[in-house]
């Protein structure tokens, strides 16, 4: 069972940013930093994360013994772990997890996951940092996608609060990740994965998928099955109802 060092700071760059800067110093794994804001917090594919105060802003530090491809379905486990987060913080609402690691309520987004990690000139992995935002207070509201937080539900969490409940979570899950492997996760993720079992369409940087979503491979990749009966493997890409 991981053992979590909770370090609360009043504001950073990023919290994600100072998990790399412990880690690179030798860090153990079990770090957890917490940051009542940010100023330079960073989301997916180079976008900034707004960083109010009353939000949680979380990033853990990770050494697993495993390859850079399994460590990737970390982001699934945070996903399980924030969905029980969220269960426990008794959202009156329905939680979802949509591919590759949204968790939503009511179909709108609430979090945000991260995972950046460093891996040596040999191929090994060296460390995996998972940053964890949860839209607690507030949300933004000029986004191109749906976008909700846990006051926008009535609910009223602090983030010191939030966060032990997610790290129990998140410490249950690890260890049976490390134990077990990604199937455990893989079943409690497409448990509540949205779109399961019907039609969707991918879309990617250049083209279109239209197919049924049929599973999760080995690696975390959502495999659809065409019109034509064939299976393709899809590893990025943003998921939509076809309909
Ligand atoms: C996304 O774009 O959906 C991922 C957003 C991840 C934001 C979190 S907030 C805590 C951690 N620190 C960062 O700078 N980013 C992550």
């Amino acid at each position: 069972m991981v053992a979590w060092s909770l370090r609360a700071f009043d504001s950073l760059d990023s919290t994600n940013e100072e998990i790399r800067r412990q880690a690179e110093a030798g860090a153990a794994e079990g770090l957890a930093v917490l940051a009542r804001t940010q100023t330079a917090g960073r989301g997916r594919r180079g976008r900034a994360w707004e960083s109010p105060p009353g939000n949680l802003f979380l990033s853990l530090l990770l050494r697993p013994k495993a390859t850079p491809a399994e460590a990737a379905t970390l982001s699934f486990l945070t996903a399980v772990a924030l969905l029980e987060a969220l269960d426990l913080a008794a959202i009156p609402a329905k939680l979802t997890c949509k591919w590759p690691n949204d968790v939503l309520v009511n179909g709108a987004k609430i979090a945000g996951i991260l995972l950046e990690s460093r891996t040596g000139s040999d191929g090994a992995l060296g460390w995996v940092t998972v940053g964890i935002g949860v839209n607690l207070a507030w949300h933004p509201s000029e986004t191109s996608y749906p976008v909700t937080s846990l006051a926008a539900h009535g609910v009223t969490t602090a983030p010191e609060e939030f966060t032990n409940w997610l790290l129990a979570r998140y410490g249950y899950w690890y260890g049976r990740w490390q134990a077990e492997g990604f199937a455990p996760v893989r079943a409690a993720w497409l448990a509540r994965a949205q779109g399961l079992g019907q039609p969707v369409i991918v879309r990617l940087p250049d083209s279109e998928l239209h197919g049924v979503f049929v599973a999760l491979d080995d690696c975390g990749a959502l495999l659809l099955e065409l019109p034509d009966g064939r299976r393709q493997t899809v590893t990025a890409g943003d998921v939509f109802p076809a309909g």
